[in-house]
């Protein structure tokens, strides 16, 4: 969408993987706290984004949304007045039919979804100082809605109201891809929801490593959001998810409680490396370029030219992963400079093969630099081959 947003992909938190329906305006707070007290601001996450479950169960008499009123007493401008108040940006949830996915499931009593109320709606998120908003399908086909339509309608809106608000969608997942998606939001859902576990995560990096050429700057694949830190997979897991999302220009959102993140947690989200390659200014999600027996290497070439690699062990037993130069776009250079983006170390290469030892479940993710000239190496090879 060319709404000057998302020139990279959006970086931040979203409460629902950590609290669901139960989030309160101390949630919010605490995790706009933690981002900047343990220095994930300035590694470049931004949005602190509030799931469903933030809007009381009816609409007042003029028929606007207004928060909960134990659980987000203070209202939402209040809310958004202390996001920024520390340098981050207030991200909001809403959906396009009669219902929200928790009204759905929940029973609320109110129509808290935004059809025909799409301009209203999105004037008081403005008004409240919103700058992001989640819209999310949940079973608006109910309500006889038509998906274009309906998310054509709220982007519509939140221009109108000339307030910057990233517009993130969940039209649920469709194959193939819906033309119209690149030119009407900022990011789509590819996937329906992720669980806290090693076969949810890998069987949406799946779905969503074949996406590639829909991606780009202000147009991005969401292939769901983060659930490092939450418990339910190991730290080599967490590595591979965090690894994947990078390598595939996906959205960043952390999804755990910030304040009680453990070490490994905090290095895995705050490694600045990994955060360059997902956030770098090409706007290019990296492919796979081999898959064999669930080893499965990806590439994604970088503004200077580089290529970031991951090396992905699906097995469940330590396995020797290799590709080469060539399949992953840089062949024929004489040397390579290698940086083990997890490990931090630096090593040069001659040969153009890249092999790692990699354990179950693990992901080594390099940023590869060619070195000299590939034309030269070529014409050095011919004048050996003549004599
Ligand atoms: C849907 C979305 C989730 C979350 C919930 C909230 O399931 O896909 O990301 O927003 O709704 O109810």
């Amino acid at each position: 969408l060319n709404n000057g947003l998302g020139a990279t992909p959006q970086m931040g938190w979203n409460s629902w993987n950590a609290h669901g329906c139960n989030v309160t305006e101390q949630h919010i707070k605490d995790a706009a706290d933690a981002i900047v007290n343990l220095q994930l601001k300035d590694k470049g996450y931004q949005y602190v984004n509030i799931d469903d479950c933030w809007q009381d169960y009816t609409r007042d008499a003029q028929g606007n949304l207004r928060s909960h009123p134990t659980r987000f007493p203070s209202g939402i401008k209040a809310l958004a007045d202390y996001v920024h108040a520390r340098g981050l940006k207030l991200g909001i949830y809403a959906t396009p039919g009669t219902a929200t996915c928790a009204n759905f499931w929940n029973g609320y009593p109110g129509k808290l979804g935004s059809l025909g109320h799409e301009q209203q709606d999105a004037n008081k998120f403005a008004e409240w100082g919103v700058d992001y908003l989640k819209y999310d399908w949940c079973r608006a086909n109910l309500d006889g809605v038509n998906r274009e339509t309906a998310f054509k309608a709220m982007r519509d809106a939140l221009q109108a109201t000339s307030r910057p608000i990233f517009y993130s969608i969940h039209d649920e997942p469709q194959q193939p891809i819906p033309s119209w998606r690149p030119a009407t939001a900022n990011s789509w859902r590819t996937t329906s929801d992720i669980r806290d576990n090693w076969s949810s995560m890998i069987s949406r990096a799946h779905l969503n490593q074949p996406l590639a050429s829909w991606a780009g700057p202000g147009a991005w694949n969401d292939p769901d959001m983060l659930e490092v830190g939450n418990g339910g997979m190991t730290d080599a897991e967490y590595r591979t998810h965090f690894s994947l999302w990078a390598e595939m220009a996906a959205p960043l959102l952390m999804g755990n409680i910030l304040s009680s993140a453990s070490p490994a947690t905090l290095q895995i989200l705050g490694n600045a490396d990994v955060i360059a390659v997902d956030q770098d200014p090409l706007g290019k999600q990296g492919t796979v370029v081999s898959s064999s027996s669930g080893l499965v290497v990806m590439s994604k070439v970088l503004a200077n030219g580089d290529r970031a690699v991951t090396l992905t062990n699906e097995t469940t037993t330590t396995q020797t992963i290799s590709t080469t130069a060539a399949a992953v776009g840089i062949g024929g250079y004489p040397s390579y400079t290698v940086k083990d983006l997890w490990t931090g170390a630096t090593s040069t290469n001659t040969s153009g093969t890249f092999s790692a030892s990699v354990p179950s479940h693990d992901t080594v993710m390099y940023r590869i630099t060619p070195v000299g000239s590939s034309g030269a190496v070529t014409i050095e090879a011919e004048a050996s081959g003549n004599t």
